[in-house]
């Protein structure tokens, strides 16, 4: 097979992203596609709506796994009513994005007010519960060992951190009044639970520099490659580059070339139309590519626009059972369901 502009064919290998030795094979062949693969290390997609309901109809049901590597899991969580505790990841930071729905974060820190689009950054060690759910809320959520910072590349342009990054305000009312309170502290996979007979998580105020951030997507903007770069924005960083984050969406360039990713998996989530990225035209699709697998991916010039971002992470991901059963073998010239797929048990 050939690619859509024919022979010869450059086929890109890159150390640490597009950060470290970059180095180009010409072929004769298009390499992405593949027939069948046989094992466990194989591009896939999801649609989180595939997710049961009934797997969060426990008021009490936790974020469920899709995708889970050393210190980086991708997980899926569903909230149709408040939760009566709290939650406190005292091992990792949470990068939330809320897919569907709205509600009322209330944090350490104070109150958010979520929306369609909101990015949250829950740093370790914030305690956060779902005070109130307007409409039922969809999220897909990072959660990694890694300090994660909101640092856009080429702002104001990408996002303009002064006018569109807030934190939570402090709001007293939200005190319950005395009663019984728990705490859910998540250590990895394990849980321990601390009991109050006080409201344990309003605050009159705080002083001091904004942990808790959030953003909506639709203040982040593409920029074309003249402008930035060939790689997406980065919006969240890492300084230990472990795991990071860009924006996706729709801009001006040319189809990414063929690439070896060779140190970071590729988890692309697709969040909204309307227009197509390839084959991905339903908002909740994830895309993973594990590193080292030779892709091409669509074109990213849509002009009827669409959302996604990006993670990008060095552990290398797995699926959970949970993975395994929503998703589906995926090519990786389109990110279409692969021809040989069959549903994954
Ligand atoms: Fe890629």
């Amino acid at each position: 097979m050939s690619s859509p502009d024919g022979p010869p064919n450059i086929d890109l290998y890159t150390r640490n992203g597009f950060a470290g030795p970059t180095a180009s094979v010409v072929r004769a062949q298009y390499s992405p596609p593949y027939t069948r693969v046989r094992g466990s290390y194989a591009p896939h997609r999801f649609d989180v709506h595939d997710l049961s309901d009934a797997a969060f109809a426990d008021p009490r049901a936790l974020p469920v796994a899709v995708l889970e590597g050393a210190g980086v899991t991708v997980e899926v969580s569903r909230r149709s009513e408040p939760t009566g505790f709290a939650i406190r990841n005292v091992l990792a930071d949470e990068l939330h994005y809320v897919l569907e729905g709205s509600a009322r974060l209330d944090t350490d820190f104070g109150v958010l007010h979520l929306q369609p689009g909101d990015f949250v950054l829950l740093p370790r060690a914030v305690t956060y519960r779902y005070a109130e759910i307007g409409s039922p809320l969809r999220e897909m959520i990072v959660v990694t060992e890694s300090q994660l910072a909101v640092d856009p590349e080429n702002q104001p342009g990408v996002l303009n951190v002064d006018l569109h990054v807030d934190a939570p305000v402090p709001d007293p009312t939200t005190d319950r009044g005395p009663g019984e309170y728990e705490v859910v502290i998540r250590h990895g996979a394990e849980f321990t639970s601390y009991f109050y007979d006080y409201d344990p998580v309003p605050c009159l105020a705080t002083v001091g520099a904004p942990i808790v951030r959030r953003f909506n997507i639709e203040n982040v903007h593409g920029l074309g490659v003249t402008a930035g770069g060939l790689m997406p924005p980065r919006l969240i960083n890492d300084a230990t580059t472990r795991t990071l984050f860009y924006y996706l969406g729709n801009r001006r360039s040319d189809r990414p070339p063929v690439h070896h990713n060779a140190d970071y998996d590729e988890v692309i989530f697709y969040v909204a139309g309307p227009g197509h990225y390839g084959a991905v035209d339903k908002p909740g699709t994830v895309t993973w590519t594990p590193k080292g697998i030779i892709h091409q991916g669509p074109e990213e010039d849509v002009p009827q626009g669409y959302e996604a971002w990006l993670l990008e992470t060095r552990s290398p991901l797995s699926l959970t059972p949970t993975g395994r059963e929503i998703g589906t073998l995926m090519e990786t010239g389109q990110f279409g369901i692969h021809p040989s797929a069959t549903r994954t048990v």
